[in-house]
C-alpha cells in the first residue's frame, strides 16, 4: 500500500509538529524552537529539540530524530504508513487509499502492457540489427536464451519507437510514465534507449516492469535503467530474483552478483539461484526482500580491495537482517561472467562451495592492516570495527557479533561496547561528553559525511556531486543509502528541499541522522565551524574524486603489465593513462 507523496505532505503541514509532540510531552518555547523531555530515553533534562521551522525534532540525548512521523512511529509503535493513518485521522484529512483502488490497479495494467509493446519493438529491431545479434551470440547467450530472456535493442535512432507507438494509437502519457520516451524541450518527444541492448527486468510474479539498457558499442552511460516508476522500485527489486525462486528453494541459498550479464551469464550456464541489484548497493529493502526466499546469501565480489570495500558497505545491511553472509573473492577475473567464461559451470560450483564468512574475511582484512599485539593496532582495529558493528545495533545477532568481533581483534567485549555506545564527539570534546549518544556528525569518514551532509543542506550542490561521480565512493552503508534516496528524490521531483525530503523519509535511523545534521549541538556548532571550515564540502569531494581516479589507475597500470606493448588495447590504455595524468596536473 502507498500513499502519495502529496497526501503524506498535506498531513505533515496539519499535523504541526510542535502540536502533535506536546500532546504527549511538555515542551517550553527556547528561541525559535522549543524544548522537552524525551520520552525515548530515561533522562531528566530536556534535551528533545522540536523545530517547527525545520519540521524536525532531535534528541541531544539519544539522538532519535525526524519529522512528525517518525516521532509517531516510535511513541506508538507504528510503522511509517500506519503513523501517516493516524495523523491523517486525528486531523481529519482524508484518505484515499490506493489499496485495492481499482483507478490504480488499472494504471499498473497500462503501464505493464505499454512496457510489453516497447518489448516487442525492441526484439524485433534485434532481429534486424545483424551485428547486434552476434554480439550477444560472442557474449555466449545462444539464439534460444536470446528469445528465454526477451532481449531485445534499441536502434540507434530518436524516433524510432516514438514512431511505432504513434503509428499503435498508444497513450503517451503511459508511454512517459513508463519512461520509454521523453518530452523534447522544445515541443514533442524522442526515445529514451537509443543504440542499447535491452534487457527486459521483471517483478516477482514475472511481469515486465522495466529495462535495462547496455550501451552498443562505446559511450556512456555503459548502463541506462528506466526511471522509477509506479511499478518500478529500484532499491527493492533485484535482477533475475523471478526466474531464481526455484532454485533457490532447491538449493538453499542465493547468489548476489554486481551485473545483468553476470546474472545471465550464471543462469544460462545452469547457475539459477543469482541475482543483482541494479546499479545501486545491496539495500535494506533488497536484504528483507531475499530474507522472504532464503537463509543464506553468497555474494561474489571481484579483486581484493573493491572486495573489501564491497564488504564494508553490505555486511552491515545484510546482518542487520539476521543474515551470516558469506562471500567469494575473484582474483583472476574481473566478474562472475568472465569467471564462468573461462572454468566453466563446474569450475564455478566449486568456487561457489569455496565461499567464506564475510565477517571472517573482514577481519582477516584488519588482521592484515594492523598489528594486534600492541595497543595502537588493536585501537585502529577498534575503529575500523566500530563503524560496522554500530549499523547493526539493533539486531538480534548483536551480542553474537560483538564477541565474534572482540575475540578475533584480541580486546574485551566491554571495551568494544563501549567503543561502540561512545561517539567521535567524545573524543573531540574534552569533559562534558559523558553523554550517551547515537549517530552524530563525527560517527562518518569525514569526506563521506561532508559530501552527504552538503546535498543536504544545499540542494544545488546534488548536480555537482553527481557530475563528478564520487557516489561510488561512499564507503558507510548508512551514508551510501541516505544518499541514494535523496538522489532519487530530487530526480522524482527535479527540485530538492531538506524538508520535504525529511517528511517522505520511512526509515527511522536515516530519518533521526538527517535530523540531527539539521539540528547540531551547540558544541557540534561550534566544532563544525573547526571541522567543516578546514574540511570543506568541496575539498571532501574533491578527495573522494582523486581516491576514485587513483584507483582507475592502478587498475590500468595493471592492466597495462598484462598486455603487449603495440596491441589496440595496450595503446588504449596507456592513452587513458595519460589522461589521468593530466587530471591529477589540472
Ligand atoms: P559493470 O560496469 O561491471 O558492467 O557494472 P557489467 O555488468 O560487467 O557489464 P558488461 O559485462 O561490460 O556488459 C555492473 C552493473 O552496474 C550497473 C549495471 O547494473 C551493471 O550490470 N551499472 C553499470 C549501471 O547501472 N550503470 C552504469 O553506467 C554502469
Ligand atoms: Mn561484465
Amino acid at each position: 500500500m502507498r500513499i502519495p507523496e502529496s497526501k503524506i505532505a498535506e498531513i505533515a503541514s496539519t499535523a504541526d509538529i510542535v502540536q502533535v509532540i506536546s500532546s504527549y510531552i511538555e515542551l517550553k518555547k527556547a528561541g525559535k524552537d522549543y524544548r522537552g523531555v524525551c520520552p525515548f530515553h530515561g533522562d531528566k533534562d530536556p534535551s528533545l529539540y522540536v523545530s517547527p521551522q525545520k519540521n524536525i525534532f532531535h534528541c541531544f540525548g539519544c539522538a532519535v530524530g525526524g519529522s512528525v512521523f517518525n516521532f509517531i512511529m516510535r511513541i506508538e509503535n507504528l510503522s511509517f504508513v500506519e503513523s501517516v493513518k493516524l495523523l491523517a485521522q486525528r486531523y481529519s484529512v482524508r484518505l484515499d487509499l490506493e489499496n485495492g483502488n481499482p483507478a490504480r490497479q488499472d494504471s499498473r495494467e497500462k503501464l505493464f502492457k505499454i512496457l510489453e509493446l516497447g518489448r516487442s519493438y525492441f526484439v524485433q529491431s534485434l532481429n534486424k540489427v545483424p551485428e547486434a545479434t552476434n554480439y550477444l551470440l560472442e557474449r555466449g547467450i545462444s539464439g534460444e536464451w536470446i528469445s528465454q530472456l526477451g532481449l531485445g535493442f534499441a536502434p540507434d535512432q530518436w524516433d524510432g519507437l516514438c514512431n511505432r507507438l504513434s503509428a499503435l494509437g498508444a497513450p503517451i502519457p503511459e508511454a512517459l510514465s513508463a519512461g520509454l520516451i521523453r518530452k523534447k524541450a522544445g515541443g514533442g518527444y524522442y526515445d529514451y534507449f537509443r543504440s542499447r541492448i535491452m534487457i527486459p527486468i521483471r517483478g516477482l510474479n514475472g511481469e515486465l516492469i522495466a529495462f535495462g539498457g547496455r550501451i552498443f558499442g562505446e559511450g556512456d552511460p555503459k548502463y541506462l535503467n528506466s526511471p522509477e516508476s509506479e511499478v518500478f522500485k529500484k532499491k527493492t527489486i533485484l535482477f533475475g530474483l523471478e526466474a531464481a525462486k526455484d532454485s533457490i528453494k532447491k538449493s538453499g541459498f542465493l547468489i548476489l552478483v554486481e551485473g545483468y550479464f553476470d546474472q545471465i551469464s550464471l543462469r544460462i550456464r545452469g547457475i539459477e539461484n543469482v541475482a543483482a541489484p541494479l546499479g545501486t548497493s545491496l539495500t535494506s529493502e533488497h536484504a528483507k526482500l531475499l530474507k522472504r526466499f532464503s537463509e543464506r546469501v553468497i555474494t561474489i565480489f571481484d579483486g581484493d580491495e573493491a572486495g573489501i570495500r564491497a564488504v564494508k558497505r553490505s555486511m552491515p545491511i545484510l546482518l542487520a537482517e539476521g543474515f551470516e553472509p558469506q562471500c567469494v573473492i575473484l582474483h583472476e577475473d574481473k566478474d562472475p561472467d568472465s569467471a564462468i567464461n573461462r572454468i566453466g559451470t563446474d569450475g564455478f560450483q566449486r568456487l561457489i562451495e569455496s565461499s567464506c564468512s564475510m565477517i571472517d574475511f573482514f577481519l582477516d582484512h584488519i588482521q592484515s592492516q594492523y598489528d594486534f599485539s600492541g595497543i595502537s593496532g588493536r585501537n585502529q582495529a577498534i575503529q575500523e570495527c566500530v563503524p560496522l558493528l554500530r549499523q547493526i545495533a539493533d539486531s538480534p545477532e548483536r551480542d553474537y557479533l560483538i564477541e565474534r568481533f572482540a575475540s578475533r581483534i584480541r580486546v574485551r567485549e566491554d571495551q568494544l561496547r563501549k567503543a561502540i555506545r561512545n561517539t567521535g564527539v567524545s573524543q573531540f570534546v574534552q569533559g562534558g561528553a559523558s553523554r550517551k549518544r547515537g549517530s552524530s556528525l563525527f560517527d562518518f569518514p569525514a569526506d563521506e559525511r561532508n559530501v552527504v551532509r552538503g546535498m543536504i543542506l544545499s540542494g544545488g550542490f546534488i548536480e555537482k556531486v553527481k557530475k563528478a561521480g564520487v557516489l561510488s565512493e561512499i564507503e558507510n552503508a548508512t551514508l551510501s543509502r541516505l544518499a541514494n534516496s535523496l538522489i532519487r528524490f530530487s530526480e522524482e521531483r527535479g527540485t530538492f528541499d531538506s524538508r520535504s525530503f525529511c517528511i517522505a523519509l520511512e526509515e527511522s535511523d536515516l530519518a533521526a541522522l538527517v535530523a540531527s545534521w539539521l539540528q547540531p549541538t551547540p558544541e557540534e556548532d561550534d566544532l563544525r565551524a573547526e571541522v567543516d571550515g578546514e574540511i570543506t564540502i568541496n575539498e571532501s569531494m574533491e578527495r573522494l574524486r582523486s581516491k576514485k581516479i587513483l584507483r582507475r589507475k592502478s587498475q590500468v597500470e595493471e592492466m597495462l603489465r598484462k598486455c603487449e606493448p603495440g596491441d589496440q588495447e595496450y595503446n588504449d590504455l596507456a592513452r587513458e593513462l595519460l589522461n589521468i595524468g593530466r587530471q591529477f596536473r589540472r
